[in-house]
C-alpha cells in the first residue's frame, strides 16, 4: 500500500482528481494518509475532511521564522511516513531538508509544459497570464519529481492543451486542469503505485 501525503494551498481540485481515482480504483494500493495545507482557509481542507482523511494546517504565520516554518512543515510529513508526497497545488518552495530526506520521493504537478512557463514567479494564474501574453498555441501541464531548483527535477509526464482564441487565463487554467492535470496527476500515481515508475533513493534500500 503506498502512502500518500498531498500538500495543498489552494481549492484542491488535483486531490480530488487523486481522491476520484482512488475511489474508482484507477489508482490501486495507494491511500492519503494526510493533507497538509499551509493556508487555514484552503478548501482543499474541507475536501480532505469529506474523504475522511487526517489533515493538517502548517502556516508560516504561526511561527517565528522561516526555519521553524520549515521544521514544522518536515515533522507534519515525518509523523505520516509516506511513501510519497504529492505537490497538488503546493505554493511553498520545499526546503532542501525535506527533498533531502524524501530523496525522488516528491513529485509536483505544474500547469505548463515545462521547459515553457515555470521556475520562479510562476505559479497558478500566472503561468496561464504568461502564455496568452506570449501567444503560444499550446500548453499543458507537467508532473515532474522535485529537486532543490524551481521546477527542475526530472519530468514524469507531460500532456499537451490547445490554447484557444477569446481564451482569459481564468478559461485556460480550467482547460489545463481537466485535459491534462487531473488526468496526469492520478496515472502517475497510479504507475507508481504499480512500481512502473521507480521512486526512492536506490542507494538507501
Ligand atoms: C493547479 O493548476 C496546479 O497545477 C498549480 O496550482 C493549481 C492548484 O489548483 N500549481 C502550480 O502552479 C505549482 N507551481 P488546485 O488547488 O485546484 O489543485
Amino acid at each position: 500500500m503506498l502512502r500518500i501525503v498531498v500538500c495543498v494551498s489552494g481549492g484542491g481540485t488535483n486531490l480530488n482528481a487523486i481522491y476520484e481515482a482512488i475511489e474508482s480504483h484507477k489508482i490501486e494500493d495507494a491511500k492519503i494518509v494526510r493533507v497538509i495545507s499551509n493556508n487555514p482557509g484552503a478548501y482543499a481542507l474541507t475536501r480532505a475532511k469529506e474523504h475522511q482523511s487526517e489533515s493538517v494546517c502548517v502556516s508560516p504565520k504561526d511561527y517565528l521564522d522561516r526555519g521553524a516554518f520549515n521544521e514544522a512543515l518536515l515533522n507534519a510529513i515525518r509523523e505520516a511516513s509516506p511513501d510519497l508526497i504529492v505537490l497538488a497545488g503546493f505554493l511553498v518552495n520545499i526546503p532542501s531538508g525535506i527533498i533531502r530526506e524524501f530523496p525522488n520521493r516528491i513529485i509536483n504537478i505544474h500547469p505548463s509544459l515545462i521547459p515553457s512557463f515555470c521556475g520562479k514567479g510562476y505559479y497558478g494564474l500566472k503561468v496561464h497570464e504568461g502564455v496568452l501574453a506570449r501567444g503560444v498555441k499550446v500548453t499543458g501541464a507537467t508532473v515532474h519529481f522535485v529537486d532543490e531548483g524551481i521546477d527542475t527535477g526530472r519530468i514524469i509526464a507531460q500532456k499537451a492543451v490547445n490554447v484557444e482564441p477569446g481564451d482569459t487565463p481564468e478559461i485556460l487554467q480550467k482547460r489545463v486542469m481537466e485535459q491534462a492535470e487531473w488526468i496526469i496527476l492520478p496515472q502517475a500515481i497510479s504507475d507508481i503505485a504499480k512500481g512502473l515508475i521507480e521512486i526512492g533513493d536506490k542507494d538507501r534500500i
